[in-house]
């Protein structure tokens, strides 16, 4: 679960601030599905709520993401802010062996702060949760920003992709470290979670394809 947060650090787009004001009656879809080794990433769709409604209620995996003061969340808020978030991403569900076991996403960059730093640049973000804990730390979610990468760098053109990661999350931040990302020239101190700050971690698409 993503909430929105309100400092200056956390300072969202006109798109995004309307897309959470007035979310979409149901999720934005999309057509692409993508396969990796052990996963498949297909469109999340408006039959994924119960997964979604347990994952982002399980303290384990809430803990992790920035604003982890939230406890539980109802179904409607879950609904309202996918939906919103979908307006601007491409968001998957994560199955393994035909199950879900998580959702991300790539979605247009939210942030003022980070589209600041690349003018007439098309600037996205992967956000990435594997619902189940006992899956962490087997590479799947390697795997599917992998996914994630290769359909923004090659099939979207984007020119770069951020990972928004708290500092006191050394397994995020060393998946994203080893398929590339490097931390940006600034962190933030704002998110609070369970590190103090906020890290910036950045791929540009000449650096994703010098590297592959
Ligand atoms: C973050 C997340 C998507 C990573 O996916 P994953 O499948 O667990 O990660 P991977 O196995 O692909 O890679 C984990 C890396 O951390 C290392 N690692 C594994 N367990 C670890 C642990 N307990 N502590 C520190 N590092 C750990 C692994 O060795 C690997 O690094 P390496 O490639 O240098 O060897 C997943 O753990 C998750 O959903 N966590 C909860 C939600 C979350 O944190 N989302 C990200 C918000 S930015």
């Amino acid at each position: 679960m993503r909430p929105p947060m309100s400092s200056d650090a956390h300072a969202t787009t006109h798109e995004h601030r309307q897309a959470l004001a007035q979310p979409p009656a149901t999720l934005r879809t999309h057509e692409v599905t993508l396969r990796g080794p052990r996963l498949l990433l297909r469109p999340l769709t408006e039959d994924d709520w119960a997964p979604l409604l347990a994952w982002n209620n399980d303290p384990e995996v809430l803990a992790w993401f920035e604003g982890d003061e939230i406890e539980s969340c109802m179904l409607d808020e879950v609904q309202r802010i996918y939906r919103a978030i979908s307006v601007n991403a491409h968001c998957f569900l994560m199955e393994l062996d035909d199950k879900p076991v998580g959702e991300c996403w790539l979605q247009r960059m939210n942030l003022q702060r980070l589209l600041a730093r690349h003018p007439g640049e098309d600037v996205r973000r992967i956000d990435i949760a594997i619902g189940l804990p006992a899956l962490w730390g087997q590479g799947l979610g390697r795997e599917a920003v992998g996914l994630l990468l290769d359909f923004g760098f090659r099939r979207e053109a984007v020119d770069v992709i951020y990972a928004c990661v708290d500092s006191g999350n050394i397994r995020s931040r060393r998946m994203f470290a080893s398929l590339g990302f490097a931390a940006g020239a600034e962190s933030n101190s704002a998110a609070g979670s369970i590190g103090d700050a906020e890290i910036d971690m950045m791929l540009t698409r000449p650096n994703f394809e010098a590297a592959g």
